[in-house]
């Protein structure tokens, strides 16, 4: 069985425009992958799709993580078997509290896992919170607050993380393009990932943004033209992007010389 996420020849359209035109990468665990690329080249659609999302229609490929083709599964059943959607839960949910969400959670996926399971024990789930938020530096009083109301962009993040953190996920997409983060968020998501980096993680960062990559050292970056993964490299085509820009990767595309 692979220990890795394969994206094959995924073709996605939207509202019968197709978006998504062959993409193919690969992201084994312990690796942080970064996905750059122009606006509107078809980021958040890749990560929407990988969600789940219905209004993405699947054309033509698969996406297969532990010998299955995670397209044909639920969103839930996703997450069963190891995969984080950073956005799941973007809602406010006034009266209930981080911790309680978060035990929430793991409990659902406890119980995806074994249908008899009677949830995680309240002492077990104290202990785990508490060593994730000491790990990821929030502060205690962070776990009795409302989950999402009136929290501030880089306090969701810090949720986010933190739910990540609980979950313990084998592969976490992350999509930050849309979320409007400032450099503190930034830094919020980038440190979370790299305290929960390892061997048992594998990271896709979805981004526009270069910066976050100055604080995640990604360990390949892939750029995203036109709905395909158009060029491939490590840390340094980030900082070289930051500096010449995209025209060149379009050009080379152009010259028909893709990645
Ligand atoms: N729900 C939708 N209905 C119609 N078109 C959509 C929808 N979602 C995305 N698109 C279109 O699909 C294309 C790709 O959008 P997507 O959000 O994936 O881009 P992106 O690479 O994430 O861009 P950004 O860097 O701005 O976040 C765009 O042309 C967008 O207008
Ligand atoms: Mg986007």
């Amino acid at each position: 069985m692979s220990d890795e996420l394969i994206i094959r020849n995924l073709r996605v359209s939207i509202e019968g425009k197709e978006i998504l035109k062959g993409v193919n990468l690969t992201l084994p665990k312990g690796e942080v992958h970064a996905i750059m690329g122009p606006n509107g080249t078809g980021k958040s659609t890749l990560a929407y799709t990988l969600m789940g999302h219905p209004a993405y229609e699947v054309t033509d490929g698969e996406v297969i993580f532990k010998g299955q083709n995670i397209l044909e599964l639920e969103p839930d059943e996703r997450s069963r078997l190891g995969i984080f959607l950073a956005f799941q839960y973007p809602v406010a949910i006034p009266g209930v509290t981080v911790a309680n969400f978060l035990r929430t959670a793991v409990n659902a996926r406890r119980r995806a896992q074994n249908p008899e399971d009677k949830g995680i024990p309240i002492p077990e789930f104290r202990k785990l919170l508490k060593a994730k938020m000491e790990l990821l530096k929030v502060d205690p009083s962070f776990a009795g607050r409302y989950l999402n109301d009136g929290f501030s962009g880089g306090e969701k993040k810090r949720a986010e993380i933190l739910q990540m953190a609980v979950l313990q996920p084998e592969i976490a997409i992350l999509d930050e393009t849309d979320s409007g983060l400032d450099i503190d968020a930034l830094r919020i998501v980038a440190e979370g990932v790299n305290a929960l980096r390892g061997e048992n993680l594998g990271v896709l960062v979805i981004t526009h943004y270069q910066r976050i990559l100055n604080y995640i050292r990604p360990d390949v970056v892939h750029v995203m033209m036109d709905g395909r993964i158009v060029e491939t490299g490590d840390a340094d085509l980030a900082l070289h992007l930051e500096e010449h820009g995209y025209d060149w990767v379009r050009e080379k595309v152009d010259n028909g010389t893709p990645a």
